[in-house]
């Protein structure tokens, strides 16, 4: 597609926007929650810290977009509008409106309007999962679960992550716009590095799994644009120019924020993106309430680039190459992986730098290629090796973390800012090794002194998380969609939403 084209699309969407008139204001807190019961389990990760449990008498600042990370995140947006709109509710309703817009407008005299109805079932969830939270045993005490039981020092708590996962099923309801049009939005790559945009978008899109076409039974709404086809089609390379991603989003918001009454109620906290392309913090930037409020849903998710791990969340960045990933899955027992550690990958970045330099093709057990020799298979490589090594690249998510995942090879992150995914939920500390960016010469140190006790458990670890990562054609519970959905469900739990 050209730009001109998507320019016509621009102004389609414009100028079929009916602009519905102001109703009200909403006020707005979150009350910081967590599945977590308290902060001893939360110390080691920045994330987790941010979703401690805090009693909810703090009151956090009402609507507002101040900048957490004052650096690197406001580029000139003249259109973001960063005015919460506060006007008094309007008499210009009539029978005109949609039923929607009435339940609105109605909403201060009746009783019950769907949002407090949903802020009400919400409330019961957080109470319940806080409650399951209390029970401090890292085996969840539902054991009737036919799937699977969460267990183990992966989770953070398996026990408030199980109930939390149940609630999540049991009142989980997204919303989809369907404005904008293919091939910017509404569709993705489902292959690549960047798949698991493309999975995600396609599967909220089929509509089989918490989708809701009734806007006012949804917790969340989601906004389904790609920043992988946007860089595709409306970037011009080398040209350093993306004003033409944020026409498009800025465009793209004004238009949902006028025609529905979801994104001013909540000025965007309730509303999520998701984006596996580097790029997608950058282009979230150009709506500041996107950026400072929305749920990201973020491979590259940086803290040093706004990442805000109590809003955000980290997905994985899986490279799928064909459709089938099966022959991804498993590798050599423990006993038989002769190769320490290993790594093979282009010179992206400083961290890889540091790595190639310090030990490329010169140890026999830390095994760091930046081409890897011709009769060399990358794939049997990660299955007879202990250890691979994932630094950050360009961005700080790698996929090397789900190779080594599924090929049972104990991922080493390497990384600076980086919050990895589901990092909520799990606790990557009990199945991965954290090397700083400082301690690249000490890698083989540090690895040598893990005994093989503690590589075992490690081991054992990585194959029981397998599964929150395992790319399914059709989604299966506890898999990577159904965590990255969990994500969003215990981010929506953080805020509460009202109509006045
Ligand atoms: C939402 O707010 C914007 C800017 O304040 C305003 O232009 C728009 O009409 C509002 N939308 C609705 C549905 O009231
Ligand atoms: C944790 O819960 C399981 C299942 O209810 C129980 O069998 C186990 O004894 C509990 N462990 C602790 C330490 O409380
Ligand atoms: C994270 O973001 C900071 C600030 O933009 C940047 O300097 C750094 O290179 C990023 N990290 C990676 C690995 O890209």
């Amino acid at each position: 597609m050209s730009w001109s084209s998507s320019n016509s699309f621009l102004v389609l969407l414009l100028v079929t926007l009916p602009i519905l008139v102001i109703f009200g204001f909403l006020s707005l807190y979150s009350p910081p929650f967590s599945i977590e019961s308290s902060s001893k389990l939360l110390e080691t990760e920045g994330s987790a810290a941010a979703l401690a449990a805090v009693p909810s008498t703090t009151t956090p600042p009402l609507i507002s977009s101040n900048s957490q990370h004052g650096e690197a995140s406001e580029p000139p947006t003249p259109h973001g509008s960063t005015k919460p709109n506060r006007e008094a509710p309007s008499d210009q309703a009539d029978e005109t409106h949609t039923p929607i817009f009435n339940h609105f407008v109605g909403a201060s005299k009746r009783k019950s309007s769907p949002l407090k109805k949903i802020e009400a079932s919400l409330a019961r969830a957080r109470f319940s999962i806080r409650e399951a939270s209390q029970i401090r045993n890292w085996t969840s005490t539902y054991h009737e679960d036919p799937d699977y039981v969460p267990h183990g020092p992966v989770y953070r708590n398996a026990n408030a992550f199980h109930r939390s996962y149940l609630e999540m099923e049991r009142l989980f309801k997204i919303y989809v716009y369907e404005e904008g049009e293919v091939p910017l939005f509404h569709n993705g790559p489902c292959r690549s590095i960047y798949s698991t945009e493309g999975r995600f978008i396609y599967e909220m899109e089929k509509g089989q799994l918490f989708r809701t076409r009734n806007p006012d039974k949804a917790l969340v709404y989601f906004l389904p644009f790609s920043v992988v086809m946007m860089v595709h089609y409306l970037y011009v390379p080398n040209s350093h120019k993306d004003h033409y991603f944020q026409r498009v989003i800025v465009d793209y918001i004004d238009i949902i924020s006028n025609r529905y009454p979801f994104w001013n109620r909540s000025l965007g906290a309730d509303h999520f993106m998701l984006s596996c392309h580097d790029w997608g913090p950058r282009v979230s930037s150009f709506v500041p309430h996107l950026f400072h409020r929305s749920i990201r849903v973020l491979c590259n998710a940086n803290t040093s680039e706004g990442f805000k791990p109590s809003k955000d969340a980290s997905f994985p960045e899986i490279h799928i190459r064909t459709d089938k990933i099966t022959g991804l899955i498993g590798g050599l027992h423990p006993s038989r992986r002769s190769v320490l550690a290993f790594f093979a990958g282009r010179l992206h970045g400083h961290i890889r730098y540091l790595l190639l330099q310090q030990w490329k093709n010169k140890d026999q057990d830390v095994q760091v290629y930046e081409e890897l020799p011709h009769k060399v298979s990358y794939d049997s490589m990660l299955k007879k090796s202990k250890f691979c090594l994932c630094p950050s690249g360009y961005e700080v998510a790698s996929p090397r973390v789900v190779e080594a995942i599924y090929a049972e090879c104990v991922p080493v992150l390497i990384s600076d800012s980086y919050i990895p995914p589901f990092s909520d939920v799990l606790n990557w500390k009990s199945f991965t090794v954290q090397v700083e960016v400082k301690d690249i010469p000490n890698i083989k140190t540090i690895l040598m002194a893990i005994s093989q006790r503690q590589y075992l458990r490690l081991y054992m670890r990585v194959k029981q998380v397998q599964r929150h990562f395992i790319v399914n054609a059709t989604p299966k519970r506890f898999d990577v969609f159904h965590m990255t959905l969990h994500s969003i469900w215990l981010r929506r739990l953080n805020v509460q939403i009202q109509d006045q």
